[in-house]
């Protein structure tokens, strides 16, 4: 597979991940940001990073060979107080950079702004303010005219979406800020800072100018399997708006001079639009000489529109984002290199006339050195590229990310991007499997032929002959124990597959995963299903089979046990039984990597779990919200004079006649007060009240958790809940709390440790006469489909079954590939449905 003559590659880096030296340069939003405690996940700085502002000459001879090399200038270090005074030092750096790319026969393109605003800009207002563009203009000429004439390619902005909406919205990135308004004001900004930018470096005679944005493609599920698979009007819906956000927010007003629609609609909900000023569009629609595309995964989306919860980013309310059955990278992005034709064939297509390059694509993996997984990435990532290019797309060159290991932003230095691996105790680089693959890639520009690495391949790459391979490869004891080695690496470097059988004998794998199930329950028939979906797609995807094996029967599990200890398996996926059983345990003891779903009681193994006790405490809070105004937190002491006299039941939907008093200060009897995390026996109602919470509790570990989270979440020293032990299922659910009624108990908001107790709850209060939410509400656990065609739909909380299995079928693949694997708790959203959102809190009034 060759590329156009000419085409170029290369890679992308950015200032603020590599170059260090801090205290050389002025402060930017990303030094204040990762110096706060808590904002980056490892707790690390930009402070050192790779040093590579002392170690640029290094870093340029690593890429001999290479096209291009995409740098972004650091704006601090050229203008330390944003604007005003030019430090001289600062552009010496990129003069020393750019000369040394020219020494070695590398185009230096270069990037004005990668998300390191100047501090003191960001303290006048940063990018919601307008005048944050004006200066842009201004910093763009001091370097065009120190670089200028060396420098031929510019792009402006690096991702304006995730500068404004991470930073500014959503606050996992500098500044930090969270704020809608201010978001989009930011947006409007960084766009008009382009605009401003290019008109001003085109007069100053730049050759080829250009942004590099995040393009992705947005598709419904249904979409990503079929491309023309029709979506509901709905879903039509959310793609269209999800698309406008992300993708037509920056390409129309650049290359058509509007804004689409539905974002105007979008930002006039969100603080209106009165930055943008007249001649705004026509300054930011500066004719483009090329367009970089940031592509790393598309985004797949559904309408959900019973979901007033909140929203992934503004604008994208009752829109899900949907987990992608695929193989992912260690960032969780799934890999999906068709998105990358698509993109470029859509750009193509709106814009036959603009030149494409793709500036950044790259994975982020484990830290090995001889990662296959980053080669197979990159090599889909350029197939893909050149499926386009066949299509007759404009794509000039493809800029891989990165050359280096750096501070990834929020996840500080634990994710891995580098096609060197950067040791940052002693700074040494240190070529990757990657790095080789994409110097001999570039030497021919484009990959190898397809085909595996043959017998000979290997034994050329170990330095001995084929039948020593085939020796090695078919187990016989009678090789060197130093050529073995040899001749194992070089299996490995080259991902090697000999057949099946052969490959089961050097590895001692079976190549086949077990998926057991537990004997299905009434409970979890949706996520049983979506976990055979889900693992067995992502298992086969990444080369193995999966066996399914039923767990239901003591026979069943002895059967289980003597495959796995017989090695037939590598590794398993447990869905285990409830409760009361050793399967897990006994599994464990095999040394076969297993992963359970559901945090195991006795064995140590990798487990994925929901957050139950936090997932809990959000329903809390959610209730006792929806308590608030004039009303009384459902937790706080019945007042005096509202409450009813202890054992004094009400008949179901009759009110308390206000004025009907119980002696003042005394709320419950003391022996009524429950610690929270007690639980009472089945049916066992502990306290007559009334607007009361009560906790339908259930057996199991988990349940145990969303119990203890409840209350915990609920302030010490008022009424505690009702917490009720009811059993499991819709029918024990509403037998559970028909008693809590007939107890006398008048509920003001239920939480059931399941979705099917709390349907039974509902059942039974609809049956006693009592209207769902209006005199109860109620909200359960786990969001399966009957909550979701309820009427009222049920308030949950909950992990959609399919990042529970994606997140199985991963834990176990990282097992499998030797990595060490820690239990994933899956964070859990709160789904507001028609159960608890209408009508005010009873409680109160
Ligand atoms: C892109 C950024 C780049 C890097 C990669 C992984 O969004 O432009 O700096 O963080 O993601």
């Amino acid at each position: 597979m060759r590329f156009p003559e000419g085409f170029v590659w290369g890679v992308s880096t950015s200032a603020y991940q590599i170059e260090g030296a801090a205290g050389l340069r002025g402060l930017s939003i990303w030094d204040t940001f990762s110096h706060t405690p808590g904002r980056i996940g490892d707790a690390s700085t930009g402070d050192v990073a790779c040093d590579h502002y002392h170690r640029y000459a290094e870093d340029v001879a690593l890429m001999r060979g290479y096209g291009a090399y995409r740098f972004s200038v650091s704006w601090p270090r050229v203008l330390p107080e944003g604007y005003g005074q030019v430090s001289a030092a600062g552009l010496d750096f990129y003069d020393r950079l750019v000369d040394e790319l020219l020494g070695c026969g590398i185009a230096p393109y270069a990037t004005l702004y990668h998300w390191d605003l100047p501090q003191a800009l960001e303290d006048r207002g940063g990018w919601p303010r307008r005048d944050t563009a004006l200066r842009f203009a201004d910093y763009a000429l001091a370097v065009h005219e120190r670089l200028g004439d060396r420098v031929d390619t510019w792009f402006t902005i690096n991702e304006p979406w995730v500068a404004a909406f991470l930073g500014y919205a959503d606050g996992t990135h500098a500044p930090g800020r969270r704020s809608a308004a201010e978001a989009f004001r930011s947006a409007h900004h960084m766009l008009l800072a382009h605009g401003l930018a290019t008109r001003a470096l085109r007069q100053a005679g730049a050759a080829r100018i250009g942004i590099a944005l995040n393009v992705s493609p947005v598709l419904t599920p249904g979409g990503l399997a079929d491309l023309d698979a029709e979506p509901s009007p709905e879903d039509a819906e959310a793609v269209a708006r999800i698309d406008a956000l992300l993708n037509r927010q920056f390409l129309d007003p650049m290359l058509r001079g509007s804004y689409p629609a539905e974002l105007t609609e979008v930002v006039a909900a969100h603080g209106g639009l009165d930055h943008v000023l007249d001649g705004d569009l026509a300054v930011i629609a500066q004719p483009l000489d090329v367009l970089g595309v940031n592509y790393y995964a598309p985004q797949v989306v559904q309408a959900q529109p019973s979901q007033p919860g909140e929203p992934a980013f503004p604008g994208s309310d009752g829109v899900l984002f949907a987990a992608v059955p695929a193989p992912a990278t260690a960032m969780g992005w799934p890999i999906v290199p068709g998105g990358l034709t698509m993109v470029l064939r859509r750009l193509a297509a709106e814009h036959p006339a603009l030149d494409l390059v793709v500036t950044e694509n790259g994975a982020a993996f484990d830290d090995s050195p001889a990662d296959h997984d980053r080669v197979a990435y990159l090599e889909a990532h350029v197939r893909a590229a050149h499926a386009a290019i066949a299509d007759g797309v404009r794509l000039r060159g493809f800029l891989a990310w990165t050359l280096l290991d750096n501070f990834e932003w929020a996840d500080g230095y634990r994710r891995k991007f580098g096609l060197f691996q950067v040791d940052f105790a002693t700074q040494r680089r240190a070529e990757r499997l990657s790095a080789r693959w994409f110097r001999e890639l570039i030497a021919r520009n484009g990959p190898a032929p397809a085909g595996r690495p043959t017998l000979e391949t290997v034994a050329a790459r170990a330095g001995v002959s084929r039948a020593t391979v085939s020796r090695v490869v078919n187990g016989e004891p009678s090789v060197r124990p130093a050529v073995r080695a040899r001749v194992l690496a070089a299996v490995e470097e080259l991902g090697y597959v000999p057949n099946q059988a052969a490959r089961s004998l050097v590895t001692r794998r079976a190549g086949v995963v077990a998926l057991v199930l537990a004997g299905p329950r009434q409970d979890n028939a949706a996520l049983v299903a979506a976990v055979t979906q889900y693992v067995t797609s992502v298992l086969e995807a990444a080369g193995r089979q999966v066996a399914l094996m039923l767990a239901d029967t003591a026979e069943s599990h002895r059967r289980i046990l003597a495959r796995v200890e017989a090695r037939e398996v590598d590794g398993v996926i447990l869905l285990p039984p409830e409760r009361g059983d050793t399967l897990t345990e006994r599994l464990a003891g095999t040394g076969v990597p297993v992963v359970v779903l559901g945090r195991p009681g006795g064995a140590a193994v990798p487990y994925v779990d929901v957050d139950n006790a936090g997932g809990a405490a959000a329903v809390a809070r959610h209730l006792g919200e929806r308590g608030q105004g004039p009303a009384r937190q459902p937790w706080e002491p019945t007042p005096p004079g509202q409450a009813v006299a202890p054992g004094q039941a009400m008949p179901p939907g009759q009110a308390m006649p206000p004025g009907q008093a119980m002696p003042p200060g005394q709320v419950t009897p003391p022996g009524q007060l429950m610690p929270p995390g007690q639980v009472t026996r089945p049916g066992q109602v502990v306290s007559p009240g009334r607007g009361r919470l009560v906790v339908l509790a259930g057996p199991g570990a988990a349940a145990r958790e969303r119990v203890a989270g409840f209350l915990g979440a609920a302030p010490a020293g008022g009424v505690p809940p009702v917490v009720v032990e009811a059993g499991a299922g819709v029918e024990a659910g509403a037998l559970a709390m028909a008693r809590v009624l007939a107890g006398g108990v008048r509920p003001g908001g239920v939480f059931a440790v399941t979705d099917h107790l709390a349907i039974g709850a509902i059942r039974a209060l609809c049956a006693a006469g009592l209207r769902v939410p209006e005199d109860v509400a109620v909200a359960g656990f786990g969001d399966g489909e009957a909550g979701r065609h309820l009427t009222p739909g049920l308030t949950t909380v909950g992990v959609a079954e399919t990042e529970q299995a994606l997140a199985l079928a991963r834990c176990l693949l990282a097992a499998l590939e030797g990595h060490t694997v820690v239990p994933a708790v899956l964070p859990v959203r709160l789904i507001v449905r028609g159960s608890t959102v209408s009508g005010e809190w009873p409680g109160g009034r």
